[in-house]
């Protein structure tokens, strides 16, 4: 693909620029999906097409709604659509919100569709479909499509650019056909996905439910073997590429030592070197399972009376879609059981549970890493979860254990982390008590065996795969048209 152009679509940017007293201050998003891409962009340049949610003033973009990222050393271009507010209420907190997160990850939470939404949605998928067309410099460029905002945009992009070669990456799971069934715009779903040369999923799981959807629902040709549909006389090759994170260079992981980490965070908590700790890192969303994760902590509290006074759990959260009823109750019963837990088992300054529910830098989330004696990700559903490859990556000291959800696309990489089924309290508390006795060498030994997995198959490997199918079919194609 050497030459061509790369132009990647997602909702959320990579950088938001806001005007402060002080001048144009830069944020990061928490989104996985960002962190991913970013690294990838940086690596290739391009352009990013996203959704401005920080300034749109002049001195932040150009005439063009673009400016040049990363801000300290540019080297791909970042392009804003603006939404109007109607548009990202029935699009974004809406239809991709309230209808499609709750529908593919099946946390327990009825999805909401509504019309007008969905009305929306259609309209937005237009808007980046044409900015897209816009910022192509050929006929055949590629195009990066990231995630559920975009469902529509495939089969539009195609449309204007038949020749384009589009790879979409669903970043959330599919689920099977009769919940995908429930979606009154199911079809409309289906067709605009299948614009996609590539459609990609995290898992063999999500590939697999997403074929028997489209047979349930579409009148299409699927052939099961090579992965393949064929719509509208169009081929679509569906295939599963595990996300991960770029591994930290030396040189960034030269600066606090863990030893040095393990200490300061402790004293900046008010704890002693004696003090177990463990850590949590989330957007704050009904789909992570931060309720069950602390009722493990409570009952592995309650079994092991030894443990109070010891263990603190620390909790960042950081604030998301909080304008939505479901995460503002979401937060309500995280705070109130926090508190409840607290108050069970406090003694003079200690408290078992640390809520942090604030956006913290990728740096100081390092820090409560390397802290760690474990680091817990108890997600009901999740796509793939990068916060159990960046704990692990963060680890160069090889101590810690990780517990991970087995609803997780992780779980079928790490297999060396303690696996558990999250709706299962008493078995969270086991693994955290057995995580918190594990012996360092085999702490060792687990944490050594997933550096290992996490290094090779890093971010760079999930875009080069996807990037190397994408000019096999493109090779295939010109030969085909000649
Ligand atoms: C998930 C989604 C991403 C999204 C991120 C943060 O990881 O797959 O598309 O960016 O959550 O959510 P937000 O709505 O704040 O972008």
């Amino acid at each position: 693909l050497a030459g061509d152009q790369v132009i990647v679509v997602s909702n959320r940017e990579p950088y938001i620029h806001e005007m402060t007293s002080g001048g144009i201050a830069v944020r990061r998003p928490a989104s996985g999906l960002v962190t991913a891409v970013e690294a990838v962009m940086r690596a290739c340049s391009g352009t990013w097409i996203a959704h401005g949610s920080g300034s749109a003033d002049r001195d932040v973009v150009d005439r063009n709604d673009r400016v040049p990222v990363p801000p300290a050393n540019p080297s791909y271009t970042l392009r804003r659509v603006w939404l109007t507010k109607e548009e990202e209420e029935g699009y974004y907190y809406g239809f991709a919100n309230e209808g499609l997160w709750p529908l593919c990850h099946i946390a327990h939470v009825r999805p909401v569709f509504r019309s007008g939404d969905w009305d929306q949605y259609v309209q937005v998928n237009q808007r980046f479909a044409d900015a897209v067309i816009k910022e192509a410099r050929t006929d055949d460029p590629v195009v990066l499509v990231q995630d559920y905002h975009f469902a529509l945009l495939p089969r539009m992009v195609r449309e204007a650019l038949p020749k384009a070669t589009i790879i979409t990456f669903w970043h959330i799971p599919w689920p099977n056909p009769e919940s995908f069934g429930i979606c009154p715009w199911r079809e409309e779903i289906l067709e605009g996905l299948l614009g996609s040369t590539i459609l990609g999923f995290h898992t063999p799981f999500h590939r697999k439910n997403f074929l028997e959807t489209v047979d349930r629902y579409l009148e299409t040709r699927i052939e099961s073997e090579a992965s393949t549909i064929s719509y509208g006389g169009k081929l679509t090759q569906v295939e599963h590429y595990p996300i991960s994170i770029a591994w930290p260079e030396d040189a960034q992981t030269d600066g606090e030592s863990a030893a040095d980490c393990r200490i300061a965070i402790r004293q900046e908590l008010g704890l002693g070197a004696e003090h177990l700790l463990g850590i949590g890192v989330d957007r704050l969303d009904y789909t992570k399972g931060i309720i069950e994760r602390f009722q493990a902590v409570e009952r592995m509290l309650e079994r092991h009376p030894e443990m109070i006074g010891r263990f603190v759990f620390v909790q960042i959260a950081a604030p998301s879609r909080s304008s939505l009823d479901e995460y503002q109750n979401f937060e309500a019963r995280v705070r109130n059981l926090a508190q409840r837990i607290n108050r069970r088992f406090e003694d003079g300054s200690y408290r078992p549970i640390v809520l942090k529910a604030q956006h913290h830098d990728q740096d100081e989330l390092q820090r409560y890493y390397c802290a760690a004696d474990v680091c817990l990700v108890t997600s009901l559903h999740d796509g793939m979860n990068l916060v159990a490859k960046e704990f692990i990556a963060a680890r160069n000291d090889e101590q810690g254990v990780l517990i991970l959800s087995q609803f997780t696309g992780a779980a079928r990489e790490l297999h060396e982390a303690l696996i558990v089924n999250p709706y299962h309290i008493e078995e969270g508390a086991d693994a955290l008590y057995r995580a918190l006795s594990m012996p360092r060498v085999e702490q060792r030994e687990r944490m050594r065996s997933m550096r290992a997995l996490v290094k090779d198959f890093n971010v760079y490997r999930w875009a080069g795969r996807m990037l190397v199918d994408a000019a096999r079919l493109r090779q295939r194609e010109r030969v085909m048209t000649k």
